[in-house]
């Protein structure tokens, strides 16, 4: 049976290749989204691909993951910053987590410099563009083969 992973947006990146695009590219949501799509089928994984814009339906979607999916790629986006009720979702969840930012969060402003999900997840890339993306799904793969 395929692995099962979900891959979690938080808010305002649904208006990606519209908003700072100096930050974030020009790739649009719609096209990130079959990006994902395209390099989990080639590595056949099942993967669903959400975002919300409210904090308390991304915990929502954290819980209903545990017996769901074997992994979580996140992209908590400004929660990353502020949210503890999704580090303590996160910290529920006891199978393979991925932090992903596009932009590198340390080189901005200050108050991105700290995650408050970063102590509870597997690993984390930031900085590389949607390429984190591809990079956390083969992460991803590799950490769940290496476990079966
Ligand atoms: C982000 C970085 C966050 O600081 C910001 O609030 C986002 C996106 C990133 O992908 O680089 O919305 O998570």
């Amino acid at each position: 049976m395929n692995n099962k992973i979900i891959i979690i947006n938080g808010p305002n990146l649904n208006l990606l290749g519209e908003r700072e695009q100096s930050q974030y590219g020009s790739i649009t949501f719609d096209e990130l989204e079959e990006i994902c799509i395209k390099k989990s089928n080639e590595l056949g994984l099942d993967m669903k691909f959400v975002h919300s814009n409210i904090e308390g339906e991304l915990v929502n979607l954290i819980q209903q993951s545990i017996n769901k999916f074997d992994g979580i790629i996140i992209n908590a986006a400004a929660f990353t910053h502020t949210s503890i009720a999704i580090r303590d979702a996160l910290d529920v969840f006891k199978k393979p987590i991925i932090e992903v930012h596009i932009s590198n969060i340390y080189k901005r402003e200050d108050f991105r410099h700290k995650s408050l999900i970063s102590a509870v997840v597997t690993g984390i890339i930031c900085g590389l563009g949607i390429n984190g993306y591809i990079l956390a799904i083969n992460s991803m793969h590799e950490i769940l083969l290496n476990e079966n």
